[in-house]
């Protein structure tokens, strides 16, 4: 691995020329008082290095003679580390790392300014750590302070984002050995899920077991907060509360993925918990389902990332209309966005390092992203009869027997030069399998 973050290195170096690009490890995340959560390093910065300690900097500095990668780093410290666990320090850090220089992070400032006085700009993402944005700004202006006095230093600042992140969006296949086994730990977990699912169970219990297959497996743990949500539940789109007693005629959306080795899925199942689908569930269901199958089917290179969505959005509205439940012309409804009561998120999101991974979804108006071979995205429509929905004037009053039903189906989906790939299709979602599994 250490091969592969030495190349993305040298592929953000050639494309920044004569700059510098300063980059800031993510802070320690507290959970209550001073308890805190499991360090999780930034994902930039985790990409170009692999270093996963806080209180770091990385500097990619092309242009310098010597040290081209810096690290910024913790020192050892026998004390702390006994509190707080290895440290990886300033000598390992060139060892382990590549780094070709490596400083205690508390010299950050005193040693930043020779990294950056030659360089014609800074490339810096401005963060949430204002602290440290405000320290980047400072030593860029005291660089253009002193600029006469050398004729050197950078005059400008540049985001990082868009060069790296475009990085990102293609995954090696070292990455997408990662999210494939990412994957392969969230199939196993909605299985086991679809296994023990019944009348009387807790959504936690649900929970559980799918949270432990996820450590069972050496996932690092959930991808985000997982979804259990039974019977109208399934309307809340982000419903993490997961307590309810389940009922025999719900259904249970579950959207769970597991992170592993900081790479994701993120998969989403509906099925009954009794069983077998009420009519009403097994008309939107399929409506949902074939909606998926046509956008997945978009999924090819060439192709624009929003054809992914419109597939979607049709085929929704198509059998929304079919079923009475929207009222009206196909191509008007989709215009005017009259499914929007039922349908109001977007069907994909690229997916990596970050669930809802970086990279552009268009490069301006009428400058589609159009897909291209390496990249990873979900497909995940819906459809969610909320109660108590203000629709549009011209539609009709929701028929009661819809009320609460919510609906979704999730995979992850590779763009491959022939088409794509569905890294999720191990957890069933046909209609018999769904029933069938109980
Ligand atoms: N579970 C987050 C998402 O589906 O986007
Ligand atoms: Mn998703
Ligand atoms: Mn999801």
């Amino acid at each position: 691995m250490q091969l592969e973050y030495r190349q993305r290195r040298e592929q953000l170096m050639s494309k920044i020329g004569n700059g510098t690009a300063i980059f800031r490890s993510a802070p320690m995340a507290v959970m209550h008082n001073d308890v805190e959560y499991n360090y999780r390093q930034d994902s930039d910065f985790f990409y170009l290095t692999g270093f996963n300690e806080p209180e770091a900097v990385a500097v990619l500095a092309p242009h310098h003679q010597e040290h081209r990668f810096v690290l910024f780093v913790q020192p050892k410290e026998r004390e702390k580390e006994v509190w707080t666990g290895y440290r990886c320090g300033v000598e390992a850090a060139k060892e382990l790392y590549g780094a070709d220089e490596a400083h205690p992070i508390t010299e950050l400032d005193e040693k930043l300014p020779q990294y950056l006085e030659k360089a014609d700009r800074i490339y810096y993402h401005l963060g949430r750590d204002r602290h440290f944005n405000d320290k980047v700004l400072n030593h860029y202006q005291n660089l253009l302070r002193t600029y006469p006095r050398r004729g050197t230093g950078p005059t400008a600042i540049e985001d990082t984002s868009t060069i790296l992140h475009s990085m990102r969006l293609i995954k090696s296949e070292a990455e997408l050995e990662m999210m494939r086994q990412a994957a392969a730990i969230a199939i196993e977990a909605h299985n086991q899920a679809m296994a023990i699912a019944k009348p009387g169970r807790y959504e936690y219990e649900i929970q559980a077991e799918i949270e432990r297959i996820f450590r069972l497996r050496g996932g690092m743990g959930p991808a985000y907060p997982s979804i259990v949500a039974s019977g109208v539940n399934a309307c809340v789109l982000h419903y993490i509360e997961n307590n309810r007693q389940m009922q025999e005629n719900d259904l249970l959306l579950i959207d769970a993925g597991c992170a592993y080795g900081y790479y994701n899925s993120d998969i989403t199942r509906t099925f009954p918990v009794g069983g077998k689908f009420t009519p009403e569930q097994k008309a939107l269901y399929e409506i949902v389902l074939a909606a998926q199958k046509q956008a997945i089917a978009q999924v090819q290179p060439g192709n624009t990332f929003s054809s992914v969505h419109d597939a979607a959005v049709r085929v929704l509205t198509e059998g929304l209309v079919e079923l009475g439940i929207l009222k009206g012309e196909v191509d008007k409804l989709i215009e005017e966005e009259k499914y929007k009561p039922y349908y109001m998120h977007r069907t994909s999101h690229w997916l990596g390092l970050d669930v809802h991974d970086v990279g552009v979804y268009q490069h301006g108006e009428g400058k589609p992203q159009i897909l291209q071979p390496g990249q990873v995205l979900t497909v995940e429509p819906g459809i969610y009869i909320v109660p108590d929905t203000k629709l549009a004037e011209d539609q009709p009053e929701t028929d009661p027997r819809w009320i609460g039903i919510g609906i979704r189906i999730e995979d992850d989906v590779l763009v491959t030069p022939t088409g794509h790939e569905v890294l999720t299709d191990g957890v069933p979602k046909a209609v018999e399998d769904v029933e069938r599994i109980k």
